[in-house]
């Protein structure tokens, strides 16, 4: 079986100008932008896309948008579409986040239909699922990840759920400082791994990312990265800076 390759993906979230972003970018070619073991995605808000994208050219770093519409163009104020990513040479797009769902309303309906429409478009939906502590405290995660699992990848075909990447982000643990500890991760990446199984064949989930969120750092990572079902993070604070950010990518490419 071929390993997956570790996947590292910045999450800016509202987040640096466009400058601000391409001298971030210029330190992560300069530092990982020739190698090619991790994955390495960075995801800056709308207005940092396009300069991140020119300062990452001929790098094996990629881009990514935090969230899109599912339309392609219309009457959708404020709204950005696939295509437009596209037009900037995105290849991932942040959905269904939480702080989207809670935030801003986002139903497994609406996540599913940007999910369908990224495939359709050729980008990789990083497609986010978590609990809430609430939910943690009442024996709920399992069965909350199960349903915004089902529901957001309902009508994915078999040939494309490959490219999806699951990012697990207990809802607890983002921005929190607190870090889901290895073994409570590992036991939701790998429930999500068989219920990929049970949706779209072992092959298939054997190939699909799956990567967790919430609070992980340099110090955490190296374990968190070394679980079986754990193919990388997505990364909110520690993304800020080139330093953390490098580190998370080293520490992935020890893991063999
Ligand atoms: P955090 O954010 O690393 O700051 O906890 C992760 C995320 O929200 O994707």
């Amino acid at each position: 079986m071929i390993p997956r390759k570790k996947l590292i993906a910045g999450n800016w979230k509202m987040n640096k100008t466009p400058a601000d972003g391409v001298a971030l970018v210029r330190e992560l070619v300069a530092t990982v932008g020739k190698q090619s073991e991790v994955e390495v995605v960075v995801c800056p808000p709308f207005t940092g896309i396009e300069s991140a994208g020119r300062a990452l050219e001929g790098s094996t770093l990629k881009l990514g948008a935090q969230n899109m519409h599912f339309e392609a163009s219309g009457a959708f104020t404020g709204e950005v579409s696939a295509p437009m990513l596209r037009a900037i040479f995105a290849t991932h797009v942040i959905l269904g986040h939480s702080e989207r769902r809670t935030l801003f309303g986002e139903t497994d309906e609406q996540v599913n239909k940007k999910v369908l429409a990224a495939l359709k478009n050729q980008l990789r939906p990083i497609f986010c699922v978590g609990e809430t502590l609430a939910e943690r405290e009442s024996g709920a995660t399992l069965k909350v990840v199960q349903t915004q699992i089902e529901r957001g990848l309902e009508g994915v075909a078999k040939d494309q759920a490959a490219s999806v990447v699951v990012a697990y982000e207990p809802v607890w643990a983002i921005g929190t400082g607190k870090v889901a500890t290895t073994e409570q991760a590992q036991e939701v990446h790998a429930f999500i791994r068989e219920l990929l199984t049970k949706l779209f064949t072992e092959p298939v989930a054997q190939k699909v990312r799956i990567l967790y969120g919430g609070s992980m750092k340099p110090a955490n990572a190296p374990e968190l990265l070394a679980q079986k079902d754990i193919d990388g993070g997505l990364i909110g604070g520690a993304s800020l800076e080139a330093r953390s950010f490098v580190e998370l990518v080293t520490a992935a490419a020890a893991i063999k």
